[in-house]
């Protein structure tokens, strides 16, 4: 049987900083939801620093390092500016993926295997510091393949094909997509990848990606964000984690 591992939840807060931005304020402050978040049992915070800055800012990185204490996932492009940013904040962990100044969110997986030289030498000197590198891809082995010969330890399953399909109702395809991750998910940790997951995930999709056993890591941010406007951060939060500890059992 396959050990089953302790499963965390990384709050990501950049929709807190999206509706901030929407007015040029202060308010919401991304650092207070990091904090309720931290009150309300998440085991990481999230950040993604996208070049054009459209949600979280240098400075709500600089607050998060300065103030967090639970690990900081910090999101980024491989570019040389976020590489030099990351190298002067050494995060917890860095998860690189890849980013197109017109889409609305991270759409895809990153292309490792048509980049594996670039990105080892882009990965090594994070690693050097510190960082717990991980891979955003989508559920391919090509890519689970690759991302293991460039030294990542952690890989990031892309969830969003499998959410897209459920809220769409297209369930033979979100059948074959929650096949495919799960398949990809046993295969990433006979490789000796730890293995993360997420994009697009809610209440009603959670579950059966938290029960695939090799699983260490959901990062969710839009819907708990959103919800929170109904419910409150802090609630949103810990139903999600029950839900996540459901699966689990
Ligand atoms: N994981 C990664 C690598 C992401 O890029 C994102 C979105 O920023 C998420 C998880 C969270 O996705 P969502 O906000 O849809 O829950």
């Amino acid at each position: 049987m396959t050990e089953t591992f302790p499963l965390r939840l990384g709050v990501n807060i950049d929709h807190v900083a999206t509706v901030r931005n929407a007015r040029g304020s202060q308010y919401p402050d991304p650092l207070r939801a990091a904090k309720l978040a931290e009150e309300a049992g998440a085991d990481g915070i999230t950040a993604h620093l996208r070049e054009d800055r459209r949600h979280i800012s240098d400075a709500d990185i600089d607050a998060l390092m300065d103030t967090l204490t639970v690990p900081l996932n910090f999101e980024m492009a491989a570019t040389d500016e976020m590489q030099a940013i990351a190298l002067r904040h050494k995060p917890h962990a860095v998860c690189i993926v890849p980013e197109k100044r017109e889409e609305r969110t991270t759409e895809g997986g990153l292309e490792v295997a048509r980049e594996e030289n670039r990105l080892a030498h882009f990965i090594a000197p994070l690693a050097d510091a510190g960082c717990r590198v991980s891979i955003f891809i989508a559920a391919d082995p090509r890519q689970i393949e690759a991302a293991h010969r460039i030294g990542a330890p952690v890989i990031e399953l892309h969830t969003g094909a499998y959410c897209d399909a459920h809220a769409e109702g297209r369930f033979e395809e979100r059948d074959a997509e929650l096949e495919r991750l799960r398949q990809m998910s046993a295969f990433a940790h006979s490789l000796g990848l730890e293995v993360h997951a997420g994009h697009g995930l809610t209440y009603d999709t959670v579950k059966p990606i938290a029960a695939f056993p090799e699983v260490r890591e959901l990062n969710i941010g839009h819907f708990l964000i959103g919800e929170a406007i109904f419910q409150g951060l802090e609630p949103a939060i810990r139903k999600m984690r029950k839900l996540m500890d459901e699966a689990r059992e």
